[in-house]
């Protein structure tokens, strides 16, 4: 019996959190005699322990067979860099399968190598849209989708754009939500981070905020209006911001910000749900968080004018605010006098999705 070799491509720390199922599922068809292996392919695009090493062992995943060490750079360096590094990987011992998750730099940059290499592409996450082209990641989703041969989805609205773009049924997978097996496998793991006690946090009194979009942080104007408003508009709640390195440079420069805002280090995986799922509310600009906002319960404004994840609006707890922040009050005013509203979970964000996702690879490959 041949075996299957499928590449899991991880680069970026929400690319961990989603390769952990995936990785889950196909040991448990190996321990039950199936043919898929996998080597997990590491890109270095996130290389600090806070961004990559602490999620691997919090989540349980396995060591990287193999790690391109691509590091830092502009958007075309690290794509240039990965393919580079992880077009020699396959020449010298090529792969069944290229799995790709996400909409980082590595998804792209591991996708389109495969697939020049004739080795076909799987994308989880596959198919949602923001429509904003001045972010990376959506033109990161729509390079590697025109060039996958296997799409897993995580909602009908995912679907919907691949078959407006042609995309045959029969390629299509909606499998649900990978992030959201994360959380629920971990949820009864979830520990306070070590300044729990020292900020006196209490559960439901205060607000995590997460920011790192180029967008918003990059400029230290916009980044400094943003905050002061933050601190102003959170009515002396403690504001919980744990910084990713992007935003620290910017930081760096400002000065004079309130002294409810508390600048921590980025968290691990369980110390920070810890913090979302026990907040009055989560501000940010990321797209994964609203997910999980969505499945916890918890409020959430996004600091964008778009989402590529429209049902944790329409379905959950999250509301897009817009970049200017002079339109968090409203938010907040509607938030403290109790009106947020009650969300309700997404079709199959059930916990089963990395299941779901090796047992269509199993049929694949008959
Ligand atoms: C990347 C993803 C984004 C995701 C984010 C989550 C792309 C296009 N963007 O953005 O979708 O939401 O990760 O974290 O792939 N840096 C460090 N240490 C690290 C990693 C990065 O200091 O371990 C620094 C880099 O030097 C760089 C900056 O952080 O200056 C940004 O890193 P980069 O990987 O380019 O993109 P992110 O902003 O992290």
């Amino acid at each position: 019996m041949t075996s299957y070799l499928v590449d899991i491509i991880a680069g970026a720390r929400p690319n961990f959190v989603k390769i952990a199922p995936i990785i889950r599922a196909v040991k448990e068809q190996q321990n039950s005699g199936g043919r898929i292996r996998y080597r997990l392919v590491h890109t270095g695009q996130h290389y600090d322990a806070q961004m990559s090493v602490d999620f691997f062992i919090q989540l349980g995943i396995p060591e990287p067979d193999i790690n391109l060490g691509v590091g830092s750079g502009t958007q075309a360096e690290q794509t240039a860099a990965i393919m580079i590094n992880y077009e020699k990987l396959l020449h010298k011992t090529p792969s069944n399968l290229c799995l790709v998750v996400g909409d980082v730099t590595s998804t792209m940059a591991c996708a389109i190598t495969a697939q020049k290499l004739q080795i076909p592409v799987a994308h989880v996450e596959a198919g949602i849209r923001s429509g904003d082209w001045s972010m990376p990641e959506e033109i990161n989703r729509m390079v590697t989708d025109s060039i996958t041969n296997y799409f897993f989805t995580t909602s009908e609205t995912a679907n919907e754009h691949l078959r407006r773009t042609s995309v045959e049924s029969s390629r299509i997978f909606f499998v649900g939500n990978t992030m959201i097996d994360s959380l629920l496998n971990n949820m009864e793991r979830l520990i306070p981070p070590s300044f729990w006690n020292e900020f006196k946090l209490e559960i439901g009194e205060y607000f995590v905020l997460t920011l790192h979009r180029p967008c918003n942080v990059d400029t230290i104007d916009i980044f400094k209006k943003m905050l002061l408003t933050i601190g102003e508009q959170t009515r002396n709640l403690p504001v919980i911001f744990p910084v990713h390195p992007r935003t620290a440079k910017t930081l760096s420069c400002i000065h004079g910000l309130p002294e409810n805002i508390r600048f921590v280090e980025p968290q691990s995986y369980l110390e920070f749900n810890y913090l979302v799922k026990n907040a009055k509310a989560v501000i940010t600009d990321s797209g994964g968080i609203t997910e999980e906002c969505t499945v916890m319960n918890v409020p959430c404004m996004t600091l964008r004018n778009s989402t590529e994840r429209p049902e944790t609006v329409t379905i959950g707890t999250n509301e897009l605010i817009g970049t200017d922040p002079a339109n968090l009050q409203l938010a907040l005013d509607k938030l403290f006098s109790g009106g947020w509203k009650v969300g309700s979970t997404p079709e199959k964000w059930d916990g089963k999705t990395g299941k779901r996702i090796v047992s269509v690879l199993e049929k694949l490959i008959i």
